[in-house]
């Protein structure tokens, strides 16, 4: 996300120099004003994580002056984008999008801004190559997903003893946190020759399709002793499979994930999981921040960052309770 995010950026610094302000300018106003018509699309809520994102919006929207209209996707983009047409239809007046994929949602992104309405993306973004916060969208709001894997990565080298036989599940396809998180890792594990990935497959960010691709690999890989899952859901689903086939989380397979959710704290409490790396659905108040100070003219940074912590057995008690 890093690399990619930059390039979109130097892109866009380099149109900058090219059409002086014209770039920052094509960007759709928003005015101030006690209330705003917005829209959150969602892209599915079939997680905690997806789950306490939505409710983070809705219990912005009161304190924030939003008349908050949300969508769920139900995991498909073309619902989507088809979400984000009718939101525009309806206008709104400030958008929130967390695309689900990283190119399906760039039309539905264009057509926001023809209409004259402000973008941000949140939690997930598009292809930078094809368009830049800045001048199709305002800024993306969210994690360094590339630094999230690694993160992940220095950690397994550092905990696990002797060879490491890797199974890593993939988000979804396409989606900016599988891409990256799978980045981050694979270039962080390869410098340590004691580790080899067995096979990556995405298990869509799913606790039950995880489950499933975990017992199908299993079958193929039986001297597995670490799994990577891009989410703590997909953790818990390779957990699952792991202990029905008689093997032991924790103690014959160390299992690494990202995200913070209740059942991944709590299986890094119970000895199952290794760490994970967190990863906040909680983007209702800095979505309300970043918007009233695109409303009073303040300048937005492309990629408004949040920073992330990590989970393990040193400090997963101290957070369960809070957590979603
Ligand atoms: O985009 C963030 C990812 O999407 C979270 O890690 C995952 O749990 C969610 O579905």
């Amino acid at each position: 996300m890093k690399r990619r995010i930059l390039l979109g950026a130097a892109a866009m610094v380099a149109a900058l120099s090219v059409t002086g302000m014209a770039v920052a300018q094509d960007l759709p106003p928003l005015a101030q004003k006690d209330s705003y018509k917005v829209g959150f699309a969602q892209s599915e809520s079939n997680n905690p994580w997806r789950i306490a994102e939505t409710k983070s919006f809705q219990d912005t929207a009161a304190t924030c002056g939003w008349d908050l209209i949300v969508t769920d996707a139900g995991g498909s983009a073309a619902k989507q984008v088809a979400d984000v047409d009718s939101m525009i239809a309806q206008g709104i007046d400030v958008l929130f999008l967390p695309p689900r994929e990283e190119s399906p949602l760039i039309p539905a992104v264009m057509r926001a801004k023809a209409a004259g309405i402000p973008t941000f993306l949140v939690d997930r973004s598009v292809d930078p190559n094809v368009a830049q916060a800045g001048r199709d969208y305002v800024a993306f709001l969210g994690s360094d997903f590339i630094d999230q894997g690694r993160r992940v990565a220095e950690w397994v080298i550092a905990n696990h003893e002797g060879d490491g036989k890797i199974i890593e599940l993939e988000g979804t396809t396409g989606s900016s946190p599988a891409n990256d998180r799978k980045k981050g890792f694979d270039d962080a594990i390869a410098a340590d020759s004691r580790f080899t990935i067995l096979e990556s497959r995405s298990g869509d960010f799913s606790r039950d399709e995880g489950r499933k691709v975990m017992e199908t690999l299993l079958q193929a890989h039986p001297d597995v002793n670490v799994v990577y899952a891009h989410n703590d859901e997909m953790a818990i689903g390779a957990i699952q499979a792991l202990e029905a086939a008689g093997r032991k989380p924790g103690a014959d397979v160390l299992i690494v994930s990202i995200d913070g959710t209740k059942d991944a704290l709590q299986a890094i409490i119970d000895g199952k999981m290794g760490v994970t790396v967190e990863s906040s659905p909680f983007f209702g108040p800095l979505s309300c921040e970043t918007m009233k100070k695109y409303a009073s003219g303040e300048a937005i940074e492309p990629w408004v960052k949040v920073e992330d912590r990590i989970f393990t057995k040193e400090n997963a008690a101290d957070h369960v309770a809070e957590a979603y």
